[in-house]
């Protein structure tokens, strides 16, 4: 015979004891136990054998198959246990490695700034009404009480889509637009982006945004339009902020004013106002004799600049983190 049962077994439970994983462990089973496996060729031998020595020599095969049958099995227990411990080292959070942070958006201050005029805004009774960003002449400008040709839209130039449609220069186009539907007294305020045909540099863009709001009640004054206006450059700038009217011109208001704050330094321009022109008020059906309003549009982009010290207005656009970053 080539190789001695024993021979065999020896070389067995070597492979066995040397497979480092459940696959190359069941490849050693394979190769002795299987139907084709070392062991079983051994027994076939068992013919060429002289009949008296035949039972000796398959006791032997059988016990060899036996012993090797318990090492296999030991060793599967032990690489089992084994894959599973590595599995759970694998999975197990390392409690003593620092935490990572997330990273944390904030609001653009361009968002703050139109979620704090609307909080004031709405807290003084004000209703919120969106309009279109791309606004119909009439609305623009004639229902504004711009006489056709005026030199007043020359400021204005805009974007035009096709004669009668343009991007809207000024949130004011939301007052022609709602103020037909609505029965005094109301109180409605619009936030969003206008657009000019403009020379940009620091402190203009072609985009920028505007809130507008106006009141129409039975006696509004000048003096209501102040009240509100301090109150609400109060709630953005400061108590101490001051607010300073002089005389201005818009076709829709009569008088018309030019707003103005100082928190100390220098005044900032943020927008006009005026007691609506009573020619927009009858050309949406409401009697000018019966009702009054005032009304105002402020620039939403100078805010956060002054607020922040942001010299250019280019830099509320165009998103760049480091300066996002620091608010
Ligand atoms: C108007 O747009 C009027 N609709 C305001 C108004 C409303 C008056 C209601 C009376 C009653 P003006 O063109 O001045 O007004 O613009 C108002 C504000 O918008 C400016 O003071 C400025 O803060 C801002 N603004 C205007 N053009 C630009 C621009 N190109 N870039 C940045 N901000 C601008």
């Amino acid at each position: 015979m080539a190789v001695s049962v024993a021979e065999l077994k020896e070389a067995a439970a070597q492979r066995v004891a040397a497979a480092g994983d459940l696959a190359s462990l069941e490849g050693v089973a394979t190769a002795y136990l299987g139907r084709k496996g070392q062991l079983s060729s051994l027994m076939r031998e068992i013919g060429a054998l002289p009949s008296e020595e035949r039972p000796a020599f398959g006791q032997q095969v059988n016990a060899a198959r036996i012993e090797l049958e318990a090492l296999i099995a030991a060793r599967r227990e032990t690489l089992s246990a084994g894959a599973a411990d590595r599995q759970r080292l694998a999975e197990a959070i390392d409690v003593t490695l620092p935490g990572r942070v997330p990273a944390i958006g904030r609001r653009h201050p361009l968002t703050a700034a139109f979620e704090r005029v609307s909080q004031v805004l709405t807290g003084l009774g004000f209703q919120e009404v969106d309009g279109p960003e791309v606004e119909e002449y009439q609305y623009n400008f004639a229902a504004l009480n711009y006489p056709e040709e005026h030199p007043a839209m020359d400021e204005q130039m805009s974007f035009y889509v096709t004669d009668e449609l343009l991007l809207r220069t000024q949130t004011t186009a939301l007052q022609g637009r709602v103020m037909p539907a609505l029965t005094p007294p109301f109180r409605i305020f619009t936030l969003g982006r206008c657009f000019r045909y403009e020379a940009v540099d620091a402190t203009h863009s072609h985009t920028f945004h505007q809130v507008d709001a106006f009141m129409v009640d039975r006696i509004v004054s000048l003096a209501d339009l102040k009240g509100t206006l301090a109150t609400l450059a109060r709630a953005l700038f400061g108590p101490e902020v001051e607010v300073r009217f002089r005389p201005d011109f818009f076709p829709f208001v009569e008088p018309g004013v030019e707003i103005a704050v100082s928190s100390g330094g220098g005044w900032l321009e943020l927008g006009g106002a005026g007691l609506i022109h009573p020619n927009v008020l009858r050309h949406v059906g409401i009697d000018p004799e019966a009702w009054t309003g005032y009304a105002f549009g402020l620039g939403l982009d100078r805010m956060p600049m002054q607020l922040h010290g942001i010299h250019d207005i280019r830099l509320i656009f165009e998103n760049d983190l480091r300066l996002l970053r620091q608010f």
